[in-house]
């Protein structure tokens, strides 16, 4: 085709000068990026180690996520941090397989069958609650890692039943060693796991022990037959369409290894997060605890009762905007790309700094408040829908959201009907940007009985 003469070549977007900000990019991404999007606008080139624009736009994040979704793939250097301890699961696979295992997944994932798992999470919740009721008063509770534990303990029950339960502690460590900050030298350098440096030793040791523990998991099931009807059922089941062959032990292992990892970090750092917020904000957790005890009287809340709790979610909403666990959304765009009159070329690295999304000034006023009204239904109607975003969007939004949704809900509820939660006087309290979007010091607390 003949190039149009009126045809102008579109500038690459603006960013500051080559290595700038490496500091503070090392420090906090999402807070750097925060930073750039203000400096230089919603599209930012930033160059260093490597070449990534940031991408803050409602419009053009749906233009990456859904509408042009299949030229915009996760062959990042993140995702390939990534794929080094979780293979080609479903969060890191792509095309044909990445299809096949989705539809084969999304069955366990519909609300109905999620609600299906109300029992579990109250189940798990009353017996964590029960350890701190016979707890000395004033025992430091360290929330991150008893949110990470009993939200492992559910999506191991929920999606693979109790066989795991006795190995949660070891795999949680595990995980732990495996969900590094990919971008940190540390990690990088896993992409050359023959160099005998100690990370990388420690971290081939604990996945080879991770991958012991799932292979018997998947061995006992196929001694003891099949018959809980849950995920692992469906895996163990599951035949290719056109060879008729089951899935491969890697490829069992890697999905697996997947949804457990993908299913207790996230939603176990929201819900710390959650409380720490409402112990930071005495009227917010009151209005809370007076809506829980008029609706539930004290009984842990089940699925159904969600309807009557509009404070609760609202509350769980807010803290997702301000702390959102996946806190970036990273992709390689197969085609060169026009935004915003700036052009980006091809197989470039971007990022959907989901952190700024989420404070956005043209979209949130006063951003870094806590105001769970931000989210009254005439308020959120009025919003544009891609500028939160903290399960994705798309044909790739998180397959576990209302899973997540649920369990961070009945938790809180019950958690909160039962303890005041208050954070240790002096602990510093600060995220950093693994993973998942944690704190960086632990969150230390006490409880106390209501
Ligand atoms: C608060 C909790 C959670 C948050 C904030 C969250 C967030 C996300 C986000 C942002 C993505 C998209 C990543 C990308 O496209 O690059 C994602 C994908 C995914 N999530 Fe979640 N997630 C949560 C809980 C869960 C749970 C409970 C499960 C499963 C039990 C789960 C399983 C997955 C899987 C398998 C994917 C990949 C889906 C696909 O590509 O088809 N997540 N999640």
């Amino acid at each position: 085709m003949q190039k149009n003469e009126q045809e102008v070549e579109l500038p690459l977007p603006p960013g500051p000068p080559l290595w700038s900000g490496i500091q503070d990019y090392w420090q906090g991404p999402p807070q750097y990026f925060e930073k750039l999007t203000r400096t230089y606008g919603d599209v930012v080139r930033w160059r260093g180690m490597f070449t990534l624009y940031t991408i803050n736009n409602p419009d053009y994040v749906r233009q990456i996520l859904t509408q042009g979704y299949p030229q915009f793939i996760k062959d990042t250097i993140d995702y390939r941090v990534i794929t080094q301890s979780l293979g080609k699961g479903l969060v890191t696979s792509e095309g044909a397989l990445w299809q096949q295992q989705r539809r084969l997944m999304q069955p366990m994932f519909t609300n109905r069958t999620v609600n299906g798992f109300d029992c579990i999470i109250n189940a798990m919740t009353t017996q964590m609650l029960q350890r701190w009721e016979q707890q000395p008063p004033d025992t430091t509770i360290w929330l991150d890692r008893e949110m990470g534990h009993v939200a492992f303990q559910i999506v191991s029950r929920a999606l693979f039943s109790s066989d795991i339960d006795h190995c949660s502690d070891d795999i949680v460590e595990i995980l732990k060693v495996i969900n590094t900050n990919s971008q940190t030298l540390r990690a990088m350098l896993r992409l050359l796991p023959w160099l005998p440096i100690p990370s990388n030793q420690h971290f081939l040791h604990k996945k080879k022990q991770l991958d012991q523990i799932v292979h018997e998991l998947i061995e006992r099931r196929r001694r003891q037959g099949m018959g809980d009807n849950d995920m692992l059922d469906r895996l163990l089941a599951a035949k290719n369409a056109e060879t008729g062959e089951g899935m491969s032990e890697t490829q069992l292992r890697d999905e697996i290894v997947t949804l457990l990892l993908a299913g207790h970090e996230t939603t176990g750092t929201a819900i710390a997060w959650t409380l720490y917020l409402l112990s930071q904000h005495p009227q917010v957790e009151a209005q809370l605890v007076a809506e829980l005890s008029s609706v539930l009287s004290g009984v842990p809340a089940t699925g159904s009762d969600l309807a009557r709790l509009p404070y609760l979610k609202k509350v769980m909403q807010e803290s997702l905007r301000l702390y959102p666990p996946i806190w970036a959304i990273a992709r390689k765009n197969t085609e060169p790309l026009e935004l915003g009159g700036y052009c980006i070329p091809a197989n470039s690295y971007l990022v959907i700094p989901i952190y700024s999304l989420h404070r956005h000034s043209d979209y949130w006023s006063d951003a870094e408040r806590f105001d769970p009204d931000r989210f009254s239904p005439q308020r959120a109607a009025a919003r544009h829908s891609y500028c939160y975003l903290p399960f994705s969007a798309g044909p790739r939004t998180c397959i576990g959201a209302n899973m997540a949704m649920l369990e961070i809900q009945l938790v809180l509820a019950q958690v909160l009907q039962h303890f005041r939660v208050m954070p240790v006087a002096g602990h510093p309290v600060e995220p950093v940007a693994e993973i998942t979007f944690k704190p960086r010091y632990g969150l230390a607390v006490r409880v106390e009985a209501r």
